[in-house]
């Protein structure tokens, strides 16, 4: 392990580093905009300059290998005034649009202005005026007046989802940053990482555009359920404390927007595009009142019918969801497991048009916990054979169910959380909360666990199944 020296200080650094990779690894600062930890080195941006003690220039550290004893300086006045150039030249036709831009707050282009140069332009010539609004695809928009050309977004399409969608037509102060003809940007599942690698706000989220100002927003970690990768994620949604009261009250408590938590062990910094749309999945109409053959009653009325009807079973047979979480499933195989014949369904499948799989993330089981289901019961594979003429009882958990498989005797239990006409045909239907609501793990298919937090609050109509099995099994119990 090579040692150098940074500003004096001692870092062992890995064989094969760059002096960038072993000063963030260490948690010292350069700044960057073109180098990313997942991408080739472009070197193009040069604001990474730092001086080797004893030179009298400055290099740059994102394309500079370690070697024992180098000695490094990060904020000598050689490196400050070089820097400082460097911010005046990136901003030299970068637009002053701080104000409409959906990067402000998080976009490091701001940042750097203010701690490298704080200056105005020494620049007389007018800016170079470019094409705003450009639709690179239905997903992803375009400002090129405000782009720096670091090429993060075009070495993604190449390298990571290797789409090859994005490339640089023309030269110097005219480059722009456009999509290729023959492989659309649509094309790739994976396209919306290259906004959250732009370090500036020159490629934003069509559906997010102008929706909110981050501040407003905070992140709860959670858990992509789109698929058995379970990606780690930021779900974004408006602070407390900015809580609109004139405005739609439903803007309290929707998903504005979603972006990956990074993650080496699952996902690394990147999710797809599925994952970003996860609003269109937890933001269904749901289901938010319990029901007895189709009439609507009270929760624990429901919660009580529900147990008379275990306890009169005689072969009941329950189908659980595999986007239960592992306390929800755990919870029913300590109440009900030995009660009831289990059986795992396939709450998803793959929807018309999704990718199957691939080799970076994407899975073809479109759930996220099918390993932790499996590991306590088998698959349903044939509704057939897991009823028979003495089923008297089936509980069914979660979607996917096909309600026409049903034993034509026995009697229904449904636990669902979103709206469904087959519910009114339960003998006993109960409303449960979604992933947003309460907090749980999920086990992927490689075995990692994951947490997830809730983010809204649950309504008091609605229950959690980690609590519910065993609120059923004491409610039917004989007084
Ligand atoms: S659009 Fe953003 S990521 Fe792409 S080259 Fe320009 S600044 Fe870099
Ligand atoms: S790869 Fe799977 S888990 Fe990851 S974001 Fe996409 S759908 Fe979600
Ligand atoms: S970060 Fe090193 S040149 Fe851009």
């Amino acid at each position: 392990m090579p040692e150098i020296f940074i500003n004096g200080q001692s870092v062992q650094a890995e064989v094969d580093q760059t002096v960038m990779q072993a000063a963030v690894d260490h948690g010292i600062s350069i700044p960057y905009f073109c180098w990313h930890p997942a991408l080739s080195i472009a070197g193009n941006c040069r604001i990474c300059a730092v001086q080797v003690e004893g030179r009298s220039w400055v290099e740059i550290a994102c394309n500079m290998p370690v070697s024992e004893g180098l000695r490094i300086l990060t904020d000598s006045e050689q490196v400050r005034a070089y820097r400082k150039e460097m911010m005046q030249l990136v901003t030299l036709n970068h637009p002053v649009d701080c104000g409409i831009c959906d990067k402000a707050g998080e976009c490091t282009l701001q940042d750097y202005h203010y701690k490298y140069n704080g200056s105005p332009s020494v620049s007389r010539e007018p800016k170079v005026r470019s094409t705003k609004f450009h639709a690179l695809s239905e997903r992803v928009v375009l400002d090129n007046e405000r782009c720096i050309l670091c090429s993060r977004c075009v070495r993604f399409t190449r390298e990571i989802s290797k789409s090859n969608a994005l490339g640089i037509t023309q030269r110097g102060d005219t480059s722009l940053v456009r999509a290729a003809e023959d492989h659309p940007l649509d094309d790739d599942p994976y396209s919306d990482n290259v906004i959250d690698i732009c370090p500036v706000g020159a490629l934003l989220s069509r559906p997010f555009l102008y929706k909110a100002r981050v501040w407003y927003l905070e992140p709860t970690p959670s858990v992509c359920p789109g698929c058995a990768r379970g990606c780690t994620i930021q779900i974004w949604h408006r602070k407390p404390e900015w809580k609109l009261n004139a405005l739609d009250p439903r803007k309290n408590v929707s998903i504005e927007r979603i972006t990956p938590l990074e993650n080496p062990a699952v996902n690394g910094p990147w999710i797809c595009n599925k994952g970003r749309d996860l609003a269109r999945i937890f933001e269904r109409p749901r289901a938010e009142q319990a029901m007895q053959n189709g009439k609507p009653v009270e929760l624990s009325a429901a919660i009580a019918a529900a147990g008379r009807l275990i306890e009169d079973a005689k072969h009941p047979v329950a189908v659980v969801s595999n986007w239960g979480s592992n306390e929800e499933l755990a919870a029913f195989e300590q109440t009900l497991g030995r009660r009831f014949a289990t059986f795992v369904k396939q709450d998803w499948s793959p929807q018309s048009g999704e990718r199957l799989d691939d080799d970076l993330l994407i899975r073809a089981d479109k759930n996220p916990n099918t390993a932790a289901a499996r590991a306590l019961f088998p698959p349903l594979v044939d509704a057939a054979a897991a009823f028979d003429a003495a089923t008297d009882l089936v509980l069914i958990w979660g979607e996917g169910f096909d309600f026409a498989r049903l034993p034509a005797r026995a009697r229904t239990i449904v636990l669902d959380a979103y709206a469904r006409q087959e519910h009114e045909h339960a003998d006993v239907f109960i409303p449960v909360s979604i992933q947003t609501e309460r907090r749980g793990h999920y086990t992927n298919f490689q075995g990692v666990v994951s947490a997830f937090e809730p983010c809204f609050p649950k309504k008091a109509s609605v229950a959690d199944a980690e609590t519910l099995f065993a609120a059923m099994v004491s409610a039917g119990m004989p007084a």
